[in-house]
């Protein structure tokens, strides 16, 4: 279906729904369901923080995402200009272009220290494939790992090589051809994380770890464990930085969007969850701590392929694909801004990517040095909401936390209360009641669930 659209015909290769959900999928699906997901369930005490994380994918992640997707099909055009026209055709106010905005700077600075994290992933590639996790013990796995944030020219060299694999994609202007290879490599990692699971089933503490995921214990839960799960509802999802609907402009209109919504939400929620089975009997069978932090999937996973039957191979296949994985979203996050460097800079495409790809790049080296030599520099340390969080801390605080959330919370207001229902319900073309579902959602429970879990946290 969709083959004959006229958009797409326009607009290039985005010929059917298959594609944009390849390319919404490539985005949404990294780093952020297999490394971020884990160690922050761990570290906010599992079960009940799950559950909220749930919650706001179903009542805030999926509404927003149909809302970002309908606004980009119905502008046409990359995120700032589809901001134009819609704030132009429906005589908004040209105040909400700020959405892009918002983008953009998040994007940098996601991007700056995805990168680097990025770069571990490169790295443990080599480290498996050389068989140096083969028979290791929790310490020894430890050890490598705490040895290479100790180490920052080799993690430069490592978040080098991933931001350079970003530029050159984005500077070729070339990602048909990756998103088409999202088509085969995800459903690899998919099946790959259930052989992981069946690995976790037989050998580690698999009971505990189902009932630390999916028994929710509320007294585990803080304020700013909900904040944080919210965060990580927009960051999971890509959402609140107008990538959706970027990949909105291409979607034919005969594409239901909210299928194609829930869809991609199920697929990354699937591929988090599933991760999350991997890892947490590998953490329980071997007294590790499920708070130990953003190295939990590079001291666990180790461990397992380190004892498993062909496990140099399995671990060296799966760093190749949380690679690409972590490749097609940093893709995505370089993308909007290399279009507005373009768009409102009037750069070629090398030069915009030069000058977005170099900055980022060196952004991350603060992130990279707040592992090491900056570990105790805490420069926001006087607030006591940021009290001894590092530079790479406050990134990732500021971006999922807070940015992301606010950019979403825009989206919902203009599009729940500013824009016209005709035109909604033309986009979407749903029935009655469950038109009247999303749109009342998107106008009370969305807005409401943001401002109050703001409002807790920041007061
Ligand atoms: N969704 C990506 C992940 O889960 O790893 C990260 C991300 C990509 C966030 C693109 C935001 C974005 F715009
Ligand atoms: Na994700």
């Amino acid at each position: 279906t969709g083959l004959q659209d006229n958009t797409s015909a326009k607009r290039g290769f985005w010929s059917s729904r298959l594609a944009f959900i390849l390319a919404a999928t490539g985005s949404a699906v990294g780093l952020g369901n297999i490394w971020k997901f884990p160690y922050i369930t761990g570290e906010n005490g599992g079960g009940a923080f799950v559950l909220v994380y749930l919650l706001c994918i179903a009542v805030v992640g999926i509404p927003i995402m149909m809302a970002e997707v309908l606004i980009g099909r119905r502008g046409g055009h990359s995120p700032v200009n589809s901001l134009r026209l819609i704030t132009e055709r429906d005589r908004l106010n040209p105040l909400w272009k700020l959405v892009g905005a918002i983008g953009i700077l998040a994007g940098f600075l996601i991007l700056s220290f995805y990168s680097v994290i990025g770069g571990w992933a490169l790295s443990y590639v080599g480290t498996s494939a050389s068989g140096q996790f083969t028979g290791q013990t929790a310490e020894t796995v430890g050890a490598i790992f705490s040895g290479l944030l100790s180490d920052p020219v080799t993690l430069l060299a490592w978040h080098s090589l991933f931001m350079a694999l970003v530029m050159t994609v984005v500077a070729r202007g070339v990602r048909s051809g990756l998103e088409r290879a999202t088509g085969i490599l995800m459903p690899s990692l998919f099946i790959l994380l259930l052989v992981m699971v069946g690995y976790a089933m037989t050998s580690g503490h698999f009971s505990a770890a189902l009932s630390f995921l999916f028994q929710p214990d509320f007294s585990k839960l803080t304020t700013s464990g909900v904040l944080e799960a919210l965060g990580h509802a927009f960051f999971t999802l890509s959402l609140g930085m107008a990538v959706m609907m970027a990949y909105g402009s291409y979607l034919p209109k005969n594409v239901s969007i909210t299928r194609a919504s829930i869809t991609v939400s199920v697929m990354d929620t699937g591929v988090a969850l599933l991760a999350g089975l991997a890892i947490f009997p590998i953490v329980f069978a071997n007294g590790l701590e499920p708070g130990a932090g953003p190295g939990l999937i590079f001291q666990t996973l180790p461990l397992a392929f380190g004892q498993m039957p062909m496990g140099s191979i399995f671990g060296t296949l799966f760093f190749v694909l949380l690679v690409f994985a972590a490749w097609t979203s940093g893709i995505s996050l370089l993308e909007p801004i290399v279009e507005w460097l373009e768009e409102q800079k009037g750069m070629n495409r090398t030069l915009s990517t030069l000058v977005a790809g170099l900055t980022c790049w060196l952004l991350g080296i603060a992130s990279i040095l707040s592992l090491n030599l900056w570990a105790d520099v805490a420069p926001l340390g006087m607030f006591a909401a940021f009290e001894g969080k590092t530079v790479f801390d406050l990134l990732d605080y500021l971006t999922a936390n807070i940015l992301l959330p606010l950019g979403g919370l825009l989206v919902a207001v203009m599009v729940g209360w500013f824009m016209s229902k005709q035109a909604l319900q033309n986009e979407l073309s749903l029935s009655a009641g469950s038109f009247r579902l999303w749109h009342n959602t998107l106008k009370f429970v969305t807005p409401i669930a943001v401002l109050v879990v703001f409002f807790y946290n920041l007061s």
